[in-house]
């Protein structure tokens, strides 16, 4: 008997609590939990309804750093369900062997290649009025190119590191968003599916110009999306914990460590985890748990998940350091 009780006595003390020590904020927040709960159903379902049923078959889909890592695993998802696919990149080689194994090994019948560096504006204009002159409509924009680094702040030799992280991770995802607008309006239910990162979420030391990119991410895109929703035009926000692929060897600055990766998944994992949300039309996927408790613990106990982190987090991005 006293076994079901447990449950109601904790929470009268979360509230009694959250009322006397933190704010009566905290306390209304408790009470209406259940009602929040329901209403976030509530909201969700309303999101699902209205952005499916969305099949990927015969889906215009731009994938930009589909050249290795998380980019390719997705093209080769799209392919296996017949997407149309434009993959870009800056290694041309890499990306003509991405394509050819979506054709050969996925069955995709049209594939497009196209070298560009979405920092460079001009190549970005040139790749979506390629995609304009070819298909006039977008169905998704999956903005998945980019860079990391590992490095102190104050010992970064060369400023630039934050500038081309900025350039590649932000302006790279905002100005391709920007010029693409107009074909994603012409695709009813169409997708903008942001590769973001839980450092998007969660900062850790050695990352600053990374963390920026990616919190800056989310502001512009969690901000968009009030702005196109009459559009019909779904954000898909993913938030990948660590993933087996070649971004920590390409990372930027001097790299003083190297992560541990026995827990990361796999690219393919990855990708067919974002791309389960992008069908549903998800506002946000969150890969692990974790992702999920940083986001309420910060906001309810800033001060202690600041110490936290502080204190573990080195263990994760330098474990022969610490
Ligand atoms: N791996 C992880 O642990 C992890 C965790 C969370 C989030 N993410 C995010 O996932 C995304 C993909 O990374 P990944 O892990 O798959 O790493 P990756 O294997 O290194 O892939 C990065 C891709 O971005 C492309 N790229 C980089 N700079 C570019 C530029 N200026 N213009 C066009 N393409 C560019 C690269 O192609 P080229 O070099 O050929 O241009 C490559 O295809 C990134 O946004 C990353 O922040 C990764």
């Amino acid at each position: 008997m006293i076994i079901y009780l447990i449950p109601s006595i904790i929470g009268l003390l979360s509230i009694a609590i959250a009322f006397f020590t933190k704010t009566s904020m905290l306390a209304l927040f408790t009470i209406l939990y259940p009602f929040l709960y329901l209403l976030d159903l509530y909201a969700r379902y309303k999101r699902h309804k209205l952005a499916q049923p969305w099949p990927a078959k015969d889906k215009v889909v731009l994938i930009t750093g589909a050249s290795s890592g998380i980019g390719r695993s997705l093209a080769h998802l799209f392919a296996k369900q017949g997407s149309t696919l434009i993959l870009c990149a800056r290694r041309e080689d890499a990306l003509i062997n991405v394509a050819n194994e979506c054709r050969d090994q996925y069955g995709a019948t049209k594939v497009i290649t196209i070298k560009c560096d979405v920092s460079d504006e001009d190549d970005v204009s040139k790749l979506i009025k390629t995609v304009e002159d070819s298909f006039n409509k977008l169905d998704c924009l999956i903005l998945n190119a980019g860079v990391s680094m590992g490095e102190r702040f104050e010992s970064i030799s060369d400023y630039n590191i934050i500038k081309t992280i900025m350039d590649i991770n932000y302006f790279g995802s905002t100005y391709i968003t920007y010029k693409a607008l107009n074909l994603l309006k012409n695709s009813k239910g169409s997708r903008i599916v942001v590769v973001d990162s839980f450092l998007g979420i969660c900062p850790v030391p050695l990352r600053t110009g990374y963390c920026g990119s990616k919190f800056a991410l989310r502001g512009f895109f969690e901000s968009l999306q009030f702005e196109i929703w009459e559009h019909e035009i779904f954000v898909v926000m993913a938030y990948p914990d660590v993933v087996k692929t070649e971004i920590n060897d390409n990372r930027l600055g001097k790299t003083p460590s190297r992560l541990d990766m026995k827990s990361a998944m796999s690219s393919d994992e990855c990708a067919n985890i974002i791309y389960r949300g992008v069908v549903r039309g998800d506002k946000e996927i969150l890969f692990v748990a974790r992702g999920e408790f940083a986001r309420l613990a910060e906001g309810v106990f800033p001060d202690a998940w600041s110490y936290l982190t502080r204190k573990y987090s080195w263990k994760i991005v330098a474990p022969s350091n610490s």
